[in-house]
């Protein structure tokens, strides 16, 4: 087992395939200490020391007047509120019976089970019981009676720590819970910077790293989704990490509403994470003998730089997290109609793109926005899930079938959350929409957010959907959300449960795509928020792949995937070639580039294929073959970052190796090109030190898709002297590269 207690020095052992995590109980108090988290260890003599019990001026069986001293230094596991640790607290009630907030939190008991249990409502990690073990900490506050089930599973596979709590309410009266953290973690005294992916839409998921200063940094979502602003990730690095060396920290939160991630130095250095429920707009009343089921956080712990914690990331979450059946397949490569056509379509429009299509190899049609009720633009209907037969000249079937004619799948863009003011909905459902008594709500996108807290709303949509995909062969769907929450009401929630709307918000939101999937169990979901506004490990709980960003320019797109292969395997990053001049940035890229970029994630097309020129049409069945070539290779394979087109704005490289297969591919981007230069010597990482590999190199637009370099260089040699990359001559170049192990 992974994990076991150490009865004589009240020690909790917690082992990663890499990393040990050790928590202590503080003798007297029975407090639960972060003792250790780092470099896995074979011996963990003498660690308690490390929770400075005896540490002066801690006398508290003494003189209790000390004990602020103490509360304010001791790494807590969780941390209490109101007693004396001035830090951010990870649990805030108030309860009913005296108004009181305070929570001071002692051990009570432990249980070690093989497996995993499910987070009832919420996306998890899961796996076998040969896969994975879980620690559950039960603490008691005995002054409110509040219990605090802290869990903790680590994976045989995987190096990474999966995190929960929730919380019962052990007393006679209710209580509110007014913060409740998923995790927190106190780390000994070190100079840590900190990386987020900060960005908007368009240009989400941008690293940023900074040093930690003292005092409280943060990053937050309080729009109702996990947001295109901040992401719920931050990283602490030690000063000297970097891509493949130093100490790095991970945290990621499996959820899609409102968060807060925040990291603190205090007085004397420590650092103490953590991340959670946003506790603004949030308020949980918890009737005696009830719980709360707070969402889980990864933690993960990499010795060898950003690139370790990256790999660590992807294969949890591919092991552990996706569960569609999609996961280990090529994707249909597919065209949406989107880019192509906006609104302004009908069935003979969408068939000419879909004949021109399939000649091309292209083997699905997902038609986007803009096929039911009257939406003709963006101001109405949304809510009437009812097709408009006029404007697709017939039933979805007809046209669902005469696409399926050409030998190509269909799917469908719904945004099931969402209501137009102008739509029958509303007319009959004014109160469905959440908004304030009084208070005009906000209209965003000219449309209001629907109430999926409530049982009635769900199942009026849900109903409406299944009836459109029951009526034709739908294969794909596309779960859109475009706008965030405002104007917090619900009508149907009791006056003191409405700081629930917007965690119940999420959860209802979660019940419809499990409902949608067991009604459809092959179905391929795929999820969007406005591009990325929701691109979040708990969605990825649902839909094997998320829409990556609106931005489809292949240069932005660099920056954007980097951001998000930091912690998402690429099977799930939605990435598509699009037309140029570019509808977001207006810049022209050649036609392969957009290819290759779209080539690190699940590859479709975003342009009307009828209006291409004939040079760029036939590079298309190119791009394809190489998809079916390479998917395998790419959705499977280990990432490494080896240049970033952040830091030098002029390259972007990257390197994805299959271990099984003895096979790497090197991606290259010269961004812009620098006159008077050598060739570019890029060193490789995880390949075979004694082995010797084939170059070769892979075009998406020759007739041979691998041409032999006739080049054949150790692994040694390409790792720490690298591999000689010639300069392309202009702008947005990209070169692919595959190297074959032969010995
Ligand atoms: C936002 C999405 O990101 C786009 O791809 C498209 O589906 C539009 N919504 C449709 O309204």
């Amino acid at each position: 087992m992974s994990i076991c207690y150490l009865e004589k020095e009240r020690l909790f052992w917690l082992d990663t395939p890499h990393s040990t995590y050790l928590i202590g109980i503080a003798a007297k108090e029975g407090f639960l200490g972060h003792v250790y988290y780092g470099q896995k260890l074979s011996d963990v003599s003498g660690a308690l020391s490390l929770l400075r019990l005896s540490e002066p001026p801690f006398t508290p069986d003494v003189n209790d007047r000390d004990r602020s001293s103490f509360f304010d230094a001791f790494p807590f596991e969780y941390s209490s509120n109101g007693v004396g640790d001035f830090r951010e607290s990870s649990l805030r009630i108030c309860c009913t019976k005296n108004g009181q907030d305070a929570v001071s939190l002692v051990y009570k008991k432990h249980e070690i089970q093989k497996g995993k249990g499910k987070l009832i409502g919420l996306p998890a990690t899961f796996g076998s019981e040969e896969e994975v073990t879980t620690l559950v900490i039960t603490c008691e506050d005995p002054v409110t009676g509040i219990v605090v089930e802290l869990s903790y599973s680590t994976f045989e596979d995987a190096d990474a720590i999966a995190r929960s709590v929730r919380i019962v309410n052990g007393s006679d009266d209710a209580v509110y819970l007014k913060k409740v953290m998923s995790a927190c973690l106190d780390l000994e005294a070190r100079d840590f910077d900190i990386l987020t992916l900060h960005g908007s839409w368009a240009r989400e998921r941008i690293q940023e790293r900074k040093p930690l200063g003292h005092g409280v940094f943060s990053v937050a979502s309080l729009r109702g989704e996990s947001s295109h602003q901040e992401h719920p990730f931050l990283a602490l690095m030690g000063k000297d990490a970097g891509q493949d060396r130093g100490d790095v920290y991970g945290f990621h939160f499996v959820y899609s509403g409102n968060f807060l991630a925040m990291a603190q130095r205090s007085q004397f250095d420590q650092v103490r994470i953590c991340m959670g429920i946003h506790p603004e707009n949030f308020c949980w009343k918890l009737d005696p003998g009830e719980s709360f089921q707070a969402p889980e956080v990864i933690l993960v712990y990499s010795s060898e730089g950003l690139g370790g914690m990256t790999r660590s990331f992807h294969d949890l979450y591919r092991r552990h997290l996706i569960r569609s059946s999609y996961l280990h397949k090529n994707r249909p490569v597919l065209i949406n109609n989107w880019e192509a056509t906006y609104f302004d379509f009908n069935a003979e429009k969408l068939l000419d793109i879909a004949k021109e299509s399939a000649k091309l190899g292209i083997e699905m049609l997902v038609l986007d926005d803009g096929w039911f009720g009257n939406r003709f633009d963006d101001n109405r209907s949304l809510g009437d899930w009812q097709v408009n037969e006029e404007k697709l000249q017939g039933s979805l079937g007809e046209l669902v079938s005469k696409v399926n004619a050409l030998g190509m799948k269909f799917g469908l863009w719904f945004e099931p959350e969402m209501i137009s003011p102008d739509s029958k909905l509303y007319e009959a459902h004014p109160d469905w929409a959440i908004q304030i008594q009084g208070r005009r709500a906000c209209r965003a996108r000219n449309q209001l957010v629907l109430d999926v807290t409530r049982g009635e709303v769900r199942e009026h949509i849900l109903a409406q959907i299944f009836e459109v995909l029951h009526s034709a062969n739908v294969e794909y769907v596309k779960w859109d959300m475009n706008r965030p929450l405002t104007d917090l009401g619900s009508a149907n929630l009791p006056a003191d449960r409405q700081g629930e709307l917007c965690h119940r918000y999420v959860l209802g939101m979660y019940e419809m795509q499990e409902r949608l999937l067991s009604e459809f169990p092959n179905l391929l979901l795929e999820n969007c928020s406005g591009g990325g506004g929701r691109f979040d490990p708990g969605m990825l709980y649902y839909s094997p792949q998320i829409w990556c960003s609106d931005d489809t320019d292949a240069v932005e797109r660099l920056r954007i995937q980097e951001g998000t292969a930091l912690v998402y395997p690429l099977s799930c990053m939605g990435a598509h070639v699009s037309v140029c001049p570019n509808h977001t940035v207006g810049r022209s890229t050649p036609f392969a580039t957009r290819g290759q970029v779209a080539l690190a994630g699940t590859f479709g097309y975003e342009l009307d294929v009828t209006k291409l020129s004939d040079e760029d049409k036939v590079c298309i069945p190119k791009q394809i073959r190489a998809y079916h070539a390479l998917n395998e290779h790419i959705r499977e394979g280990r990432y490494y970052r080896l240049a970033s087109s952040l830091e030098k704005r002029d390259f972007d490289c990257f390197e994805i190796v299959r271990e099984d297969e003895g096979a790497a591919l090197v991606f290259a981007t010269q961004v812009l090109a620098t006159p008077n230069m050598r060739s570019r010597c890029i060193p490789l990482q995880g390949l075979c030190e004694d082995a010797k590999y084939r170059i070769y190199e892979v075009s998406l637009e020759k007739e041979e898709l691998m041409e032999d370099t006739e080049n054949v260089v150790s692994g040694g040699i390409l790792m720490h002297a690298g591999l000689i990359l010639k300069r392309p001559w202009g702008d947005f170049k990209t070169q692919l590269l595959y190297l074959e192990r032969i010995s």
